[in-house]
């Protein structure tokens, strides 16, 4: 199973769903009462749910990764890591207006509660790290009194412009060599649908979301983590095992060397208030209906 550390799911997620939740509309979530988010990892689509949800629902976070749902379920329940997002005002312990929130851990080809046990399973970000994603769908129908859903980035379609020359070249010679590298399909596209024909859902949707990260000043903490990390190398490193699937030793090192002389153009064009980064992933947003 390929591993997501939290503070990668933190950069990716940066804002998301935070500029409108119209593509959702089809998943109907104010009338559902018991949800799955399959693959939650730290839980950033589980809230997303639980707050569309709104009171008297329950969502129930599944992930195969017991660390990524620890960090959830802090998060939830107000730790250390929960008092963080409060201090962002960004926190809400249950909060009366959203539907409760549980994690719970399990594998998304043999999910740990009864068939029929929900209205909605969902999944963000996960049908494209799975070797067999037509099996976790054909489960999701099995498991959902009425609809499935699946939010799926289209990683071939990013798009990045920088102030930073390189950055757009580099990162599409990594992203390319991390699609090469990583086995399964992520990019999956027009396939959603297919998988959900397949798995006997009928009805199905679709509809785009285009999550627009922008990094210019005041840069967030967020923004500026992401630059330390990528001048560290550690963000590139979150991805070393696929890049090497494709990249000799000695081309992941020069991509490495590259990546880092990168960031420190970055780290230091921030310093000026002069950099501006613009990313736009589009996610397709696949609905169907249990007949
Ligand atoms: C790219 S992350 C997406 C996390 C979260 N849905 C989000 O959008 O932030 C993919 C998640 O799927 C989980 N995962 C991968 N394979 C899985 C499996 N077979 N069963 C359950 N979870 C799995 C990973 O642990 C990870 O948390």
């Amino acid at each position: 199973m390929r591993r997501f550390s939290a503070d990668y799911l933190d950069h990716t997620r940066e804002g998301m769903w935070e500029d409108g939740r119209e593509a959702l509309a089809d998943l109907a979530p104010s009338s559902r009462r018991r949800i799955l988010d399959v693959g939650c990892g730290t839980g950033a689509f589980t809230r997303v749910l639980a707050e569309e949800a709104g009171s008297g629902g329950t969502v129930l976070g599944v992930d195969a990764d017991t660390d990524l749902l620890r960090v959830a379920r802090d998060r939830t329940h107000g730790s250390a890591e929960g008092k963080a997002e409060d201090a962002e005002g960004d926190h809400t312990n249950e909060r009366p207006d959203r539907a409760t929130r549980q994690f719970l851990a399990g594998d998304a080809t043999r999910l740990p509660v009864p068939n029929g046990a929900v209205d909605l399973v969902a999944c963000q970000a996960l049908l494209s790290n799975l070797p067999n994603p037509a099996e976790a769908v054909r489960e999701f129908a099995h498991v959902s009194t009425d609809l499935v859903a699946a939010v799926e980035p289209n990683n071939a379609d990013v798009e990045v412009t920088s102030t930073v020359d390189r950055e757009a070249d580099l990162e599409r010679d990594a992203r390319e060599a991390y699609l090469d590298g990583v086995g399964t399909d992520v990019a999956l596209g027009d396939r959603i649908r297919s998988l959900f024909a397949d798995a006997g859902l009928v009805d199905v949707r679709t509809r785009r979301y285009v999550h627009e990260k922008r990094r210019t000043p005041p840069y967030s903490e967020t923004a500026l983590e992401a630059a330390a990390r990528t001048a560290s190398g550690a963000g590139l490193a979150d991805h070393r095992e696929e890049l090497r699937g494709t990249l000799s030793a000695a081309a992941y090192d020069d991509l490495r060397r590259r990546w880092r002389e990168m960031g420190r153009e970055i780290v230091s064009a921030m310093r000026d208030e002069e950099y501006e980064r613009v990313e736009r992933v589009p996610f397709e947003v696949t609905v169907g209906r249990v007949p």
